[in-house]
């Protein structure tokens, strides 16, 4: 990754201070005061924002840690949707809205606090009465829609496990993360709606299906007309089978440290990592971190861009910013349909306050210029923000001065999966500085430190770290404990979170990109591993290596070196033949943008691809150390 270590970059000092007003009118108030405050006594911060949320039964210590376990609000019992809808249906939010849908066409439709809380009670009885208990699994495979957010709180209600899987995974890697999670139930619909066209997203069900001995029941959201036909007894109407169910569900009483949900995400090795993340220290984070670093206010209309299928979708999608009694908004629509104009259209219609996207979604948005935002008016917006790659100078000074008018700050917001809340970013009102995320949060403990754990001097690369324990943090991975540990053993007593990063002589941390085994593609995280299993697949493939190349837009795109089985020839049918391969094995977002057919791969005397040398080939720099190459 040395080839992103911008050194200019970081020795300029370069910063845009946004008014006053901000930080004057915020929830935090001063960074500094407030990072202090939680130095001073990490517990007692903790205690205080736990403390506006509802709790069943309060917690006997704010943390309990055992390197590398950590349990938070010990023995508090709690149900997270008790406070994303009860919590406001019994004060002044009882008829504030809570979600509005946009879908193609101009459809809409909008839940108030009490609706959305009536239609999560009733789906959650539902589940009871096809015997979904608390502790069991419910895989959650859906359309950006508001049914997928109400089986999610669904699930939550009666302490049920959700597992959601992005509708864009393909059959094989649902159906591995269905048997993994020993999924009871799966909840989808017929199709999700995408540019105009239905994905048929039931069928892709159906085939991960064909070997999951646990699913005793799916239920199916029809969206289309006619009705998708159903299987009379293991398939349900999302709607039908809330018939005849009570109308209220009260809140299942949880432990703090009961688990909320899996989430998936790519390793370093071909199988995904279900992380698990807890009902009482996630709630905690998502919540502060919602109100504090986006700064949500009663009258705010909140739309962060991302699929609930991913963990930006569940923690400021749903948890963190109901918790705080948003107004939600998401949609269905592509920014790129019906044409490039979209997103800035729903900012315009409805007045969208605080807007939270990806870097890759900024870079798309570029490349098609600013004739198309500067067509609406964005003037409702006063804080946007950025999430899942390096926000780079030019996107972040183009999303600033495009979109921001030179006026709303830009919170970029560094966080991951296993973190389940953002970590870093650049509090409101603080000076931001292109290029770097900014400073830990209060509340959080990170450095920039070499292999052996010690910082490395200001402005010089090294491992980014997270050194001491937060709420939202994961407890481990599903069923796979010691590679949990790695996170906490990989340099000692601190959180490895795999990037690499750089911090500046004002503190300022810079990230550069993943140090492991990972590549990110427009914002998702792919394992190399797990597009060359899927390549290896295919009969005509012996051997297989896979690398990320910047990518102007995508911020990465996959390569992949290809070595054939004897009796199989290069040619562009087969090519096209791989891609297909991938794209039905793992899904379009995992798609190699390149394929090379290869005599040798280069490897390690143990046989190790080394991944490294065929990317510093590619991009015509030094690989560095490659004495251990054998081939
Ligand atoms: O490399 C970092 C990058 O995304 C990784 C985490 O990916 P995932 O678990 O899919 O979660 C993405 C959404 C939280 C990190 O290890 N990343 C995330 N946010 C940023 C980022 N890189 C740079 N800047 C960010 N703001």
């Amino acid at each position: 990754m040395t080839e992103s270590f911008n050194v200019k970059l970081v020795e300029e000092m370069k910063y845009y201070t946004p008014d006053p007003e901000y930080k004057r009118n915020s929830w935090l108030g001063d960074y500094q005061k407030a990072y202090d405050e939680f130095l001073t006594d990490p517990d007692a911060f903790w205690s205080k924002m736990a403390q506006q949320l509802d709790w069943i039964r309060p917690w006997d210590a704010v943390m309990d840690w055992n390197y590398p376990y950590a349990r938070w609000f010990t023995n508090a019992k709690l149900n997270i949707t008790a406070n994303c809808l009860d919590r406001h249906v019994n004060n002044h939010r009882r008829n504030k809205v809570a979600l509005i849908w946009r879908g193609e066409g101009g459809a809409e439709r909008i839940y108030t606090y009490q609706k959305l809380l009536s239609h999560v009670m009733r789906f959650a009885n539902a589940l009871k009465k096809i015997g979904v208990k608390k502790g069991d699994r419910v895989c959650i495979y859906m359309p950006l829609v508001p049914e997928q957010v109400i089986a999610m709180l669904a699930c939550a209600r009666i302490g049920a496990t959700h597992s959601v899987v992005f509708g864009g995974f393909a059959a094989a890697a649902l159906n591995l993360r269905i048997q993994d999670a020993e999924a009871k139930v799966v909840i989808t619909a017929d199709v999700a709606v995408r540019r105009g066209k239905a994905i048929q997203l039931k069928a892709i069900v159906d085939e991960a299906l064909i070997n999951a001995p646990t699913v005793e029941h799916v239920i199916v959201l029809r969206r289309k007309e006619p009705c998708l036909d159903l299987h009379p007894t293991r398939e349900l109407d999302f709607y039908a089978v809330m018939d005849g169910v009570p109308d209220e569900c009260p809140p299942e009483v949880m432990d703090a440290e009961d688990p909320l949900f899996i989430l998936y995400t790519s390793g370093s090795t071909g199988k995904p990592k279900g992380v698990v993340h807890t009902c009482g220290g996630y709630m905690v984070g998502t919540y502060y971190t919602s109100k504090y670093v986006f700064d949500i206010k009663d009258n705010d209309i909140f739309w962060c861009t991302a699929d609930p299928g991913w963990v930006t979708g569940h923690s400021y999608i749903i948890y963190g910013p109901l918790a705080v009694g948003a107004t939600v908004f998401i949609t269905e629509l592509t920014p790129d349909y019906p044409d490039a104009g979209s997103w800035w259209h729903l900012i315009q219609e409805q007045n969208i306050t605080i807007l939270y996207t990806a870097p890759t979604a900024i870079r798309t948005f570029m490349k098609v210029g600013e004739s198309w935002p500067n067509k609406y008016n964005l003037n409702s917006l006063r804080i946007i923000g950025s999430v899942g790659e390096p926000l780079n100078p030019e996107a972040f000074e183009w999303y600033y001065h495009v979109i921001g008018k030179d006026r709303c700050p830009i919170v970029d917001t560094w966080w991951q999966t296993e973190t389940g809340m953002l970590l870093i970013t650049t509090m409101l009102g603080e000076k931001m500085r292109p290029g770097f995320a900014g400073k830990p949060i209060p509340g959080v403990t990170v450095d920039v430190v070499d292999k052996n754990g010690k910082p490395v001097p200001a402005n010089s690369m090294g491992f980014l770290v997270i050194k001491s324990p937060w709420p939202a943090m994961l407890r481990t991975l599903y069923k796979d404990d010691e590679r949990y540990r790695k996170y906490w053993y990989t340099i000692d007593n601190c959180y490895t979170a795999g990037d690499l990063a750089v911090k500046g002589k004002d503190g300022y941390i810079m990230i550069l990109g993943r140090a492991d085994d990972i590549i990110i593609v427009a914002g998702h995280n792919i394992g190399t591993a797990e597009v060359e299993s899927a390549l290896v697949s295919h009969k005509a493939v012996a051997e297989a290596a896979v690398i990320g190349k910047p990518d102007p837009v995508k911020g990465n795109s996959i390569k992949a070196f290809v070595i054939l089985r004897v009796g199989h020839q290069p040619s562009d049918n087969l090519r096209q033949d791989l891609v297909h391969h991938v794209r039905t094995t793992l899904g379009p977002i995992a798609v190699p943008h390149e394929i090379e057919f290869v005599d040798k791969l280069p490897k390690t005397r143990s046989g190790k691809i080394m991944r490294r040398v065929l990317k510093a080939k590619e991009m015509g720099i030094d690989p560095g150390d490659i004495s251990t190459l054998e081939e």
